[in-house]
């Protein structure tokens, strides 16, 4: 096969930031996506459904002239969030989910939750009205190992806030490991995985054999090759739970190549050429569309996009700005280390 064509894709998780950045990689993404679910961690963060109005509002008049992108809005729960709000944006349609962080995980997670007893109530009103709860799935006890943080996550957080909370909708996002696959392949259909591009190309050698490689440090970070095999399976074989959340997440240059670099992979403007370069290595083309386009969709209820994108294998490799120019300075576009071939070509 040479030539391929899908529904327009959804990417489940992705970092949009604000302002000057926002400007500069959000048309990187609605060249190719329709929608995305887009993650609330601003600082200061979206917490309140008018924060998501307007931050909604801000992203729609960056759309540039000629492109079509909706903004799936999700709301940062914090130890204060109030049920009734969370409710509200809900039942407006503005708001698709609300985003865990565990304080201290990741990027701009500092107003995260440290005792899950307080987001309880957030949590049942949840289950009740169907709103899906979006997981970074990694523990911040500093005594685990980072390249743990994951696994463990399951048994001490995950667990237990689904048994207490029954009938909560979960999205185990941007999973890194064969425990977070075995996970979600065990449950029932109210909880689902994303699966970055990242994680499919690189192990944690690529971040550390040879040199340190800032632009391919990310959150959870990548795992052993085995953990990467278990995500290409899961991605292609996994039965409709695991779909596509990019987890394109911009940071300038000068904040990647740094003593205590960010963590993010910058994947939106290859995002796609990648993965059929990665379906195509698994024989599983025709697997694509359900895992960009279909699954995700299906998960949170929402219908198919419309429109569709034709990817094409050519016989010169494809081409892609090296980064991306933003008003907050170069933007790195992940490089998965060998030629692709595939082009999105319409
Ligand atoms: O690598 C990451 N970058 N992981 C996250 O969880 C957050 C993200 C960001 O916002 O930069
Ligand atoms: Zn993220």
């Amino acid at each position: 096969m040479t030539r391929i064509t899908l529904r327009r894709p959804d990417d489940m998780h992705l970092h949009l930031r604000d302002g000057a950045m926002l400007q500069a990689v959000l048309p990187e993404s609605a060249r190719h996506f329709a929608r995305a679910i887009v993650m609330p961690n601003l600082v200061p963060p979206v917490v309140t459904g008018a924060e998501a109005a307007a931050y909604r509002d801000r992203i729609t008049a960056a759309v540039p002239e000629g492109f079509a992108f909706e903004p799936l809005m999700t709301l940062y729960l914090t130890e204060a969030t109030d049920p009734a709000d969370v409710a509200a944006a809900a039942a407006s349609g503005l708001v698709k989910a609300v985003k865990l962080y565990p304080a201290g995980a990741t990027t701009n997670s500092q107003s995260g939750v440290r005792d899950f007893d307080k987001v309880r109530g957030v949590l049942e009103r949840m289950a009740a009205i169907g709103l899906p709860l979006c997981v970074h799935g990694e523990v911040t006890d500093p005594s685990v190992d980072i390249f743990d943080r994951e696994a463990i996550f399951i048994d001490r957080v995950l667990e237990p806030i689904r048994r207490a909370t029954p009938g909560l909708r979960v999205v185990m996002e941007h999973i890194t490991t064969k425990e977070g696959v075995d996970y979600v392949r065990s449950q029932g259909d109210d909880m689902a995985g994303t699966i970055t591009t990242h994680h499919l190309i690189i192990n944690r050698n690529h971040i550390l054999a040879g040199g340190i490689r800032p632009h391919y440090y990310c959150l959870p970070v990548a795992k052993r090759e085995h953990h990467r095999l278990a995500l290409r399976a899961a991605a292609t074989r996994g039965g409709g739970r695991f779909f596509l959340g990019t987890d394109s997440a911009p940071h300038p240059d000068h904040l990647k190549e740094h003593a205590c670099g960010c963590a993010g992979c910058f994947t939106a403007t290859n995002t796609m050429a990648i993965l059929a370069h990665v379906f195509e290595e698994e024989a599983a083309l025709d697997r694509l569309e359900a895992f960009t386009s279909l699954d995700g969709a299906a998960f949170y209820g929402f219908a198919p996009n419309q429109g569709t994108i034709t990817l094409e294998k050519r016989d010169t490799p494809a081409r892609w700005p090296e980064k991306i120019d933003t008003g907050a300075g170069p933007v790195t576009v992940f490089d998965p280390g060998f030629p692709v071939h595939w082009e999105v070509v319409d």
